[in-house]
This record gives C-alpha cells, sequence and structure tokens, in this order.
C-alpha cells in the first residue's frame, strides 16, 4: 500500500478530493495535492489549498503559470506541526527555536541542524512580486474560463474531445484529443502557421529515468491512450478573441 498519494489537478480541474480521502481514510495513505496547474481553482469558500481533504498542497509560481515569482512555489497545510517540519527542511534543517531544539540552548548566538535540509527558500524580492501578483489573480482566472468557454463554444463542431467544462476550473492548460494517428500532422500544420500548441503530458514513467526504473509501456493504459491524440491549445490570460479564433480556423482545416 502506498504511504502517500500525489493527485495532480491537472490544466487546472479539481480532482474529486472528497472520494479521494475516503480512500485515505480506509488504506491509511496521505494525500498531497499537486495544485501546479490550479492555483485560483475552487470557488469561492472552497479553494484549491485550503487542504480540506489533504495533507498538504502544492503551488508552482514558474513563469508560465498563473502568477510567477520567476521561480519557486509555495505549499499550503493545516497542520503546524508538518508546517514547522516543512519550513525547517526550507532551511537546511536548521532551527533557532529553543522549543525545536535537542538539549539546552547555548545563547542568544545559538541555532542547531536539527533535520537534514536543504536551502529551499525563495527570495523576499521574488515574494513580494509574488504577493502583488496575487491580488490579480482572480482576474487572470476569469479570464482563463472565459476563453474555455469560448473554446468550448468555438470547438463544438470539430472532431475533438475537449475536458469537462466544469465552472471551479483554473484551466492553466487547454487540452483537446484529436485521433491519435493525426495528432502528429495536426500538431505540425499548427506550429507552421505560428501557433504554440504543445503536448500536455508524455506519462512520466515512459521517461528514460522511469524506465530504467522498470516501467514499460501498458503500465498505465489510459493515461498512454489520453496521451496518444493530446495536443494543448494555446491558453494564457491575454490570448484575445482573434488569435483564439484563429487557432481554431487552422485547427479546422488541419482536421478538414
Ligand atoms: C503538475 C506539475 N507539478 C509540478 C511542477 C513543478 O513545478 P516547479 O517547476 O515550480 O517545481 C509542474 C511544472 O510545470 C507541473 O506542471
Amino acid at each position: 500500500m502506498p504511504k502517500a498519494l500525489i493527485v495532480v489537478h491537472y490544466a487546472g480541474l479539481v480532482a474529486d478530493m472528497s472520494a479521494i480521502s475516503r480512500l485515505a481514510d480506509l488504506y491509511g495513505f496521505r494525500i498531497i495535492e499537486d495544485a501546479a496547474h490550479a492555483l485560483g481553482a475552487g470557488s469561492p469558500g472552497v479553494r484549491v489549498g485550503d487542504c480540506r481533504y489533504s495533507d498538504m498542497t502544492i503551488f508552482s509560481f514558474h513563469p508560465v503559470k498563473h502568477i510567477t515569482t520567476g521561480e519557486g512555489g509555495a505549499v499550503c497545510m493545516r497542520d503546524s506541526a508538518l508546517a514547522r517540519q516543512v519550513a525547517l527542511l526550507r532551511s537546511h534543517g536548521i532551527t533557532r527555536d529553543e522549543a525545536l531544539m535537542e538539549g539546552e540552548s547555548e545563547g542568544g548566538w545559538y541555532y542547531q541542524q536539527t533535520a537534514l535540509g536543504l536551502n529551499y527558500r525563495i527570495t523576499d524580492l521574488q515574494a513580494a512580486l509574488g504577493r502583488s501578483q496575487l491580488a490579480r489573480l482572480d482576474g487572470f482566472i476569469a479570464q482563463r474560463r472565459r476563453l474555455a468557454e469560448r473554446y468550448e463554444q468555438l470547438l463544438q463542431s470539430l472532431p475533438v474531445r475537449r475536458l469537462p467544462l466544469v465552472p471551479d476550473a483554473a484551466w492553466h492548460l487547454y487540452p483537446i484529443r484529436v485521433e491519435p494517428c493525426r495528432r502528429k500532422a495536426v500538431f505540425d500544420t499548427l506550429r507552421s502557421a505560428g501557433i504554440n500548441v504543445n503536448v500536455h503530458y508524455l506519462p512520466i514513467y515512459l521517461h528514460p529515468y522511469y524506465r530504467r526504473l522498470g516501467f514499460r509501456p501498458g503500465h498505465c493504459p489510459q493515461a498512454e491512450a489520453f496521451y496518444a491524440g493530446l495536443i494543448s491549445l494555446p491558453m494564457y490570460a491575454d490570448l484575445d478573441d482573434d488569435a483564439q479564433e484563429r487557432v481554431v480556423h487552422v485547427l479546422k482545416e488541419a482536421l478538414a
């Protein structure tokens, strides 16, 4: 039985956390939410990051994400002992807090290393940048939701599969699926037209590192089938309506 489950809110769609937490109660594993795609997802009062059903939630502030600090991220949790442990590991495992020391403090200069941590700190300058962007997050999310609704309408008559248009998603990505045998040609046509499509993602265990650990194609057939036809269409807060319509127009021609 796994000790922990990392749940990815893929593309910014929130996984069914209450169902997953029932499994966690049954089998006794911990839950970490990977909300790198899902900052701002949820609805008022129920936001991703509240850790209602998980032990912790992580966010990424990489430049492609909803807000950015250049690099870095954040981790949220409810349990204060766990938060102290995470804060300790963030700074080399070093503490100046006498309550966390083993034995007595030797004076005001004294600190102890009580665990093996690394330097996981973002700088204060980066944090200030992130805080100022946080104030604009709801606006960014509203724009992404509007773009997802427009894609849903514009793609209605095309032979593509879409993710469900759920209201609480943060839409970091807008993935569609085409027939696997056509994916490469469609992708190349869009790229040749200057449209920056991508594919998110090759199932992680198919990368060489994991193959060396023994993983093989067929391990997660659903993920592999999903990947086979996958293309991410452009999705960013200031994608304008004309550009979005052009994406759909070129896609339509590529699929004709
Ligand atoms: C789902 C998911 N988790 C984690 C990460 C890692 O985030 P970071 O690069 O900020 O460590 C990414 C990065 O894109 C991601 O997409």
